[in-house]
């Protein structure tokens, strides 16, 4: 049996006559830029996140860059957040001509670490850019009271936690302003690239909303300099379908990853994720096969393991064990993906940044450690049966020792 990391198949054959049916009714419409199914994704999506105002935009990278400049954050300026993420988290801070500073994660959470958070305020602070990563919610009482004693905007970044919440809230409600992706494999996935911001203020809103079409409140009139940064409405049709469907998705999601830490709780080899507070919305089930306590015991295994070619030259420890266990998976069908094989701020794009190995130790080790399994809402229970049983097969292999 093949497990996919992800795979869209089922979903598109059970909503299938009823996406095809919204699709369809927006090409026979001929309004596919701005519009009703637009705005009344916009206007569902809010509810959802039950905040005022949610604008439609391209991808999650164009929210977060026009969520900075709605803020109006630029050169000079500087924004925390965390270098354990997707690369577009930094790379729209540095678009928008303000500085990334990166401040390590909690081993255990993955999360973006509170107390070195405030720790690296200064003068020129802005805002704080805390990523929801994998769909569990950074705790968002802590970093709105970080921001408010520090006079600091707040930026969410809810790209992999659409249907997440803190405390019971949703995230993109705590912030000043929530950044989502529909990027294909998120929880709420379009047929292609979509984002949208969400926000409690209507003059920000308003500011964001005409950035994205060219800085343009009315018809050729551009007081600012924008993008061109619109949810179309074929994405629009894609997502109003979908989106009646997100708790349950989400619920669905977090029943497999109960399933898993149920069923691999016993495994010494490997770490795996918490459980973490209410409102983890499981985009990623991530755990941590740490390295060999003594690298020599690859070697005396006889086993092939060898340090990825990439680590090294990235300044990061060695990746054995993980890139071993991903290789035994996937020759027993059973497909996983690295998030994130190298962290933003040891990538070549940011050298200039300086921050050489050993930086930010748990994020860089973490590194080397993460390994996805599958997970998606439609994950039948023989394919969890069959991902259990081979992790199970593969780490009773005296090789992996924590
Ligand atoms: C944490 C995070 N931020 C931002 C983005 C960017 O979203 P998009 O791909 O829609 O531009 C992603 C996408 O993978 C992400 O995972």
């Amino acid at each position: 049996m093949q497990v996919p990391p992800f795979s869209l198949s089922e979903q598109l054959q059970g909503l299938g006559a009823a996406l095809d049916q919204a699709v369809l009714e927006v090409l026979r419409s001929g309004q596919y830029i701005g519009g009703a199914t637009i705005a009344r994704f916009e206007q569902d999506f809010a509810e959802a996140c039950r905040v005022p105002h949610a604008i439609g935009c391209n991808s999650g990278t164009d929210a977060l860059i026009l969520a900075l400049r709605g803020l109006g954050i630029g050169p000079g300026d500087e924004v925390i957040t965390a270098s354990f993420s997707f690369f577009a988290t930094a790379e729209a801070i540095s678009a928008v001509g303000a500085t990334p500073v990166f401040v390590d994660v909690e081993e255990s959470s993955y999360l973006i670490d509170l107390d070195q958070l405030e720790a690296a305020i200064t003068p020129a602070t802005r805002a704080l850019l805390p990523v929801h990563l994998f769909g569990r919610p950074v705790d968002m009482e802590r970093v709105c009271a970080i921001a408010e004693r520090h006079g600091l905007k707040v930026v969410e970044d809810c790209a992999q936690a659409t249907g997440a919440s803190w405390a019971g809230r949703p995230v993109g409600s705590w912030g000043d302003v929530g950044c989502f992706s529909f990027f294909p494999t998120k929880n709420l996935g379009a047929a292609g690239d979509g984002g949208a911001i969400t926000c409690r203020d209507a003059e920000l809103a308003q500011a964001m909303r005409e950035l994205a079409v060219h800085g343009m409140p009315r018809r050729y009139l551009h007081t600012a300099l924008g993008y061109n940064s619109r949810l179309d409405a074929m994405q629009a049709a894609v997502l109003n379908v979908k989106l009646p469907h997100l708790p349950r998705w989400v619920e669905r999601r977090g029943a497999i990853a109960r399933h898993y830490r149920e069923h691999l709780a016993a495994l010494s080899g490997v770490a795996l994720p918490e459980l973490g507070p209410d409102g983890h919305s499981w985009n990623q089930f991530v755990l941590r096969v740490p390295r060999c306590a003594a690298a020599q015991a690859c070697a005396d295994s006889g086993v092939s393991c060898t340090p990825a070619a990439d680590s090294a030259s990235f300044g990061l420890p060695e990746a054995c064990c993980r890139d071993w266990l991903k290789q035994q998976l996937q020759d027993a069908g059973v497909s996983t993906i690295i998030y994130y094989p190298i962290p933003i701020h040891r990538q070549p794009a940011y050298a200039d940044l300086g921050y050489g190995p050993g930086s930010l130790p748990v994020t860089e080790r973490l590194c080397t450690e993460v390994l996805s399994l599958p997970i998606f809402p439609e994950l039948s229970g023989e394919q969890q049966q069959r991902v259990v049983e081979v992790l199970r097969t593969v780490v009773a292999q005296p090789l992996i020792v924590a």
